[in-house]
């Protein structure tokens, strides 16, 4: 499409100044700085790829797909931000970097609140399928202090790469919180992280196919730490080696969130008075949080 000449830029121009102005007015100042910011991103947008009649009538179709099939248990437009990456630029505008603190990372729509409670040294797996793993650290402060008494929720999907709520029955597997202890230490048995795809039978689904990209996730444990006067850290753990850190669908990749999971061969004496069958996994994540805003 050729490029618009004096006259066509200033009518497209005057366009975006006269929306930018209809905002200016709103009773919520930050609400009219959005706002007005949004109209000029927008229309910047479409000016710069000439966006045709067919591709708008695409984009609205695309996002009335979106609106279809989110309810209460699926969120499409929460994976298409994802996907876009502009969960995790929230996340890291949100999240500014301070001293050593562990980074944060997506939420994702797989956390439930009330998951049951564990004792250090117990098992989140509940039935959820899996080679286990054994997981173990320390909640300090960027000063380096143990903080005693932290809550840490976990949760993860089992070897096929589902979570509990994804089997419609109920069940509670694959999740639990607990609490460091005196020292500020963590342990407990979970289930090693095995890759699997975001939902992918859906717009969001289609858009990746279209664009060659992959739904998978690199493997991943989710996190969720709080402490009372510290920053909540929503975070996962990687596993080092995994051939999709590169190509997450949901960039919630970061190199400081890549820990080693060490394979030990059936037979290892496990921790605690476990014991395990077969060959089995662990792990060190020691999370330090943040001073709270
Ligand atoms: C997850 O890790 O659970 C997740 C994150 C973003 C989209 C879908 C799933
Ligand atoms: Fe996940």
């Amino acid at each position: 499409m050729a490029e618009p000449d004096a006259e066509q830029s200033a009518r497209e121009q005057e366009l975006v100044e006269r929306v930018a102005a209809s905002f200016a007015g709103a009773d919520d100042e930050r609400l009219a700085t959005v706002m007005q910011s949004l109209t000029r991103h927008l229309h910047a947008f479409l000016r710069e790829v000439r966006l045709t009649e067919d591709e708008w009538n695409q984009g609205i179709a695309f996002l009335t797909a979106a609106g279809h099939i989110t309810d209460d248990k699926r969120q499409e437009f929460i994976l298409l931000s994802d996907v876009l990456g502009a969960s995790m630029q929230t996340i890291a505008i949100n999240n500014v970097a301070h001293a050593d603190a562990t980074e944060a990372t997506v939420f994702g729509p797989f956390f439930v609140d009330d998951a049951p409670r564990i004792e250090n040294g117990g098992d989140i797996a509940g039935g959820a399928t899996g080679q286990p793993c054994w997981v173990e650290g320390t909640v300090t402060d960027t000063a380096g202090n143990r903080v005693p008494g932290a809550r840490i929720e976990v949760w993860e999907a089992d070897e096929d790469g589902f979570y509990d709520v994804q089997y419609g029955d109920d069940r509670t597997s694959g999740r639990a919180h607990l609490f460091t202890d005196d020292d500020g230490g963590y342990r407990f048995w979970g289930v090693t992280p095995t890759p699997y795809p975001i939902p992918h039978d859906g717009p969001v689904g289609a858009l990746l196919a279209a664009s060659g990209r992959s739904p998978m996730r690199a493997a991943h444990l989710h996190f969720m730490v709080t402490a009372p006067g510290l920053r909540t850290l929503v975070t996962h753990i990687f596993v080092r080696g995994d051939e999709l850190l590169a190509s997450d669908s949901v960039f919630g990749v970061k190199d400081s969130l890549v820990m080693d999971f060490e394979e030990l061969p059936a037979g290892t004496p496990a921790p605690g008075d476990r014991a395990v069958e077969g060959p089995w996994s662990r792990t060190r994540f020691d999370v330090v949080l943040a001073p709270a805003d």
